[in-house]
């Protein structure tokens, strides 16, 4: 069994994607955003590129029924209704709506990952329903880090890492093949056991203290916050049906 990780967005092969289970991991923030606005009960999240193209979609939408989120340089886009701080994804803004989500990072590594079998968003908010989904359906995962700006992002590898241990700590009776990137990020994980302690060391946790969030690096550390699993498909983010159990 085939278990891979991807550093960063430049390491990914569109064609080799199709038979995976490709695992989004932008924990600061883009993924714990997502965890926790389906968590809140938003309808579908769309997940897109650039400001212009959110205000387009949301529009076509229903501007009504339809929120933006999302940021740029950690901070709210002008004119949103919501920026990328996790805990502003409430029930109370949430439930019943689209929400429409542009970021720097993690809607172009959603975007990179649309080529997978199989797409969903993992964080530390959503750990356990991610490695669930994996054991359940017997699935060859990528876990695809988003990083920052095309670089290496410490956080998204560190929880890859921990995701790949947990996988295969749940499957023994399985023989891996692991990747370089999955052998990088599992020492890594076992050097940086605490994503609370790990995140202000970070170049995404610094400009997110920077920007006077830093509120949300512990949020965002929090380990199975929500039993919810997003997953990607035809462009919308929706919570997951359980996987088909392994045959
Ligand atoms: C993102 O796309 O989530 C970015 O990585 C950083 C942020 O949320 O400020």
């Amino acid at each position: 069994m085939r278990l891979d990780v991807l550093l960063t967005l430049g390491e990914l092969v569109p064609g080799e994607l199709a038979e995976r289970t490709v695992v989004v991991l932008d924990v600061l923030r883009a993924s714990s955003s997502i965890v926790e606005a389906l968590a809140s009960g938003a309808r579908t999240l769309y997940p897109v590129g650039t400001i212009e193209e959110a205000i387009r979609l949301a529009n076509t939408l229903g501007r009504d029924q339809t929120l933006l989120a999302g940021e740029r340089k950690a901070l709210p886009i002008e004119g949103f209704d919501l920026g990328n701080s996790p805990v502003e994804f409430t029930s109370e803004r949430l439930s019943g709506r689209m929400v429409v989500m542009s970021t720097t990072n993690g809607t172009l590594a959603l975007a990179a990952a649309s080529a997978g079998g199989r797409v969903t968003v993992g964080s530390w908010l959503n750990f356990q329903a991610v490695v669930d989904d994996i054991v359940r359906s017997g699935a060859e995962p990528v876990f695809l880090c988003a990083g920052r700006d095309r670089a290496f992002g410490l956080e998204d590898a560190v929880c890859a890492g921990q995701l790949a241990a947990a996988v295969m700590a749940a499957r023994p009776d399985d023989t891996w093949e692991l990747n370089d990137g999955a052998r990088a990020a599992i020492a890594l994980a076992e050097a940086y056991p605490d994503p609370a302690a790990m995140f202000p060391q970070t170049t995404a946790g610094r400009a997110i203290i920077d920007a006077g969030l830093g509120d949300d690096l512990a949020y965002c550390a929090q380990r199975d916050l929500r039993d919810v699993l997003p997953v990607l498909q035809d462009r919308q983010i929706t919570v997951a049906p359980p996987a088909p159990a392994a045959s």
